[in-house]
């Protein structure tokens, strides 16, 4: 392993660890798989604060029934590379006992309303699941900073709201998505795809891409120009393309001009990817 990281398992070795790092201190919250998406979360925290933490934590209980927590990629050593290489000082690898020692937990974060939008309307109980995970690894790390990534920006959304309404007093950084070169969003989940897959899956970003292009134009055709990319691509089963009010996540009217935001999801073979755009909606 590296020489300069210091990896944690139990919650005794992440209080020594975390005593020892000069403040202020980010957390960069993953679910391990790391790519360059998550590197560059590591490298825009190690830029703002004096000391980066990384946490690798597989969260069973954002996780359906029916979903992917058995095959999720487990690639913990690359992981505690990438995160060395990109400046983290201490990664956080516990296991499900030590994040839930009494099994799972009866307690648990609500997200409300804005949970069962989108993601949340297609994952029931995903972002008490997350928010959950996030508010234990914000007090076990003592974080003075928390980097999100836009790639998620309900998640992020929902972080930023259970900060504010439960007075955590953590900094909340956003940034934004990274992308492979033909402009496919990094993801863990892209390891599922097959070479037929993975053409497949630029569709998504096609259609974001046809929404910004019609922006000017007003939010149907702004749909419009989305939903025609992606009804062009039968291998791609979409899940919903919606185009949002950022802040609260409801679908804008025909009217509305400003600041947008258009998030699909789709199933790509077997494998479900999401992906989103701010826009600017309307004429300026
Ligand atoms: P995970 O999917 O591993 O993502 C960890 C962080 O990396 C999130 O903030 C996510 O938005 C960000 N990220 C992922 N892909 C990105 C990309 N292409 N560009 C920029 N940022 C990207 O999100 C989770 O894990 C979990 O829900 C977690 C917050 C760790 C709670 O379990």
């Amino acid at each position: 392993t590296q020489p300069d990281l210091t990896v944690a398992r139990t919650r005794n070795e992440l209080a020594a660890a975390r005593d020892a790092l000069p403040g202020p201190v980010a957390v960069v919250m993953t679910m391990g798989a790391l790519h360059a998406g998550h590197a560059r979360l590591i490298r825009e925290a190690r830029g703002r604060a004096a000391s980066v933490l990384v946490t690798i934590f597989l969260n069973p209980l954002q996780f359906g029934p029916n979903e992917d927590l058995a095959r999720y990629p487990r690639t913990l050593d690359e992981d505690l590379a990438l995160a060395a290489e990109n400046g983290a000082d201490v990664v956080f690898a516990p296991g499900p006992d030590v994040v839930y020692p009494d099994g799972t937990p009866g307690v648990r974060v609500a997200a409300g309303p804005l949970g069962e939008v989108l993601e949340g309307a297609s994952r029931p109980g995903h972002f008490d699941g997350v928010l959950t995970v996030v508010a234990k690894l914000l007090r076990l790390t003592r974080a003075d900073l928390a980097f999100f990534g836009q790639k998620d920006a309900q998640q992020l959304l929902l972080v930023r709201r259970m900060v504010r309404d439960l007075d955590l007093g953590v900094e909340v950084v956003a940034v934004p998505t990274v992308r492979e070169d033909d402009g496919l969003a990094m993801s863990s989940r892209n390891r599922y795809l097959t070479p037929f897959d993975r053409e497949v899956a630029l569709v998504l970003q096609r259609a974001l891409a046809a929404g910004r292009a019609a922006a000017p134009e007003g939010p149907s055709a702004v749909r419009r120009a989305a939903r025609d990319v992606l009804v062009a691509e039968p291998a791609a089963r979409v899940d919903y393309l919606a185009l949002v009010d950022p802040h609260d996540l409801a679908d804008v009217p025909e009217h509305f001009r400003g600041d947008a935001l258009l998030a699909v999801a789709a199933r790509v073979g077997s494998t479900r990817l999401i992906d989103n755009t701010p826009l600017v909606v309307g004429h300026p």
